[in-house]
């Protein structure tokens, strides 16, 4: 029996577990526990940055009259999410396979008003020395073919357990207002198609991505000329 077959079966004969053998009991029970363990640490370790991102950007208000972060969004990645990107990557279907390899389980997505607030944000981010950077990739300077722009990175956060210190990646994707309207629309189009777009609509799309990045240039040099004058 698969490790798939193996946990599917498991699930679907939940009753039937109380009265097997008391190994194939174990086996799940201990599963299970590690995979809630590991959800509590991820979704600790998105609580810390979140808390830090929130303190940061009340700084900023109290000592420039001004918020650099607009918005900010957290997620989980799904069991099933999981499975299916395990199964992609031809990885075990275990917790410490999933811990070893995926490192965009818990994600945070921050949205800013002007290109300059990402950088602020990811230098902040990544001068913090509890944290260590996994992996950074500025689309913003080179963005993806497809047209996408933001600011990714994945830290190892440190979350206070009980009786231990633990550390578990977060994956930020940081990004403007007008990047994360692309992302976000361009996103919501290529599921709405179960085939791949066309290369027509691929290339417009990519039209609008530069159209959007020329806006947030000229934003951002609003801003700064507006700031100069106070
Ligand atoms: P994943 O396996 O998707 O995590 O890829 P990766 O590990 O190579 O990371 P990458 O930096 O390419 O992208 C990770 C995440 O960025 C995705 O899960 C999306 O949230 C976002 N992303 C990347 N490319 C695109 C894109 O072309 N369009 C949109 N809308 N989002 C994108
Ligand atoms: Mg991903």
């Amino acid at each position: 029996m698969s490790e798939k077959e193996f946990y599917i079966d498991t699930i679907e004969n939940l009753p039937a577990l109380y009265n097997s053998d008391q190994d194939m009991r174990e086996r799940f029970a201990s599963v299970f526990m590690e995979f809630l363990q590991l959800q509590h640490l991820y979704q600790s370790a998105i609580e810390v940055v979140k808390t830090h991102l929130s303190i940061i950007d009340s700084e900023f208000s109290v000592k420039f009259q001004r918020n650099p972060i607009h918005n900010i969004e957290s997620r989980l990645k799904s069991p099933e999410s999981i499975i299916g990107k395990l199964q992609k990557k031809g990885l075990p279907l275990t917790p410490e396979a999933a811990q070893k390899n995926l490192l965009d389980m818990a994600g945070i997505r921050v949205t800013c008003c002007y290109i300059s607030d990402i950088y602020q944000v990811v230098d902040l981010l990544s001068r913090r020395d509890d944290y260590v950077v996994l992996k950074q990739k500025d689309y913003i300077k080179n963005p993806k073919p497809s047209g996408y722009r933001s600011y990714h990175l994945i830290l190892n956060v440190p979350v206070y357990l009980s009786s231990q210190k633990k550390y578990a990646p977060v994956e930020v994707q940081i990004r403007t207002m007008a990047m994360d309207f692309w992302a976000s629309l361009e996103h919501q189009l290529r599921y709405k198609q179960s085939a791949a777009l066309t290369p027509e609509i691929s290339e417009e799309l990519r039209e609008c991505a530069e159209r959007i990045a020329e806006t947030d240039l000229q934003m951002q040099r609003l801003f700064m000329e507006i700031s100069d004058l106070d």
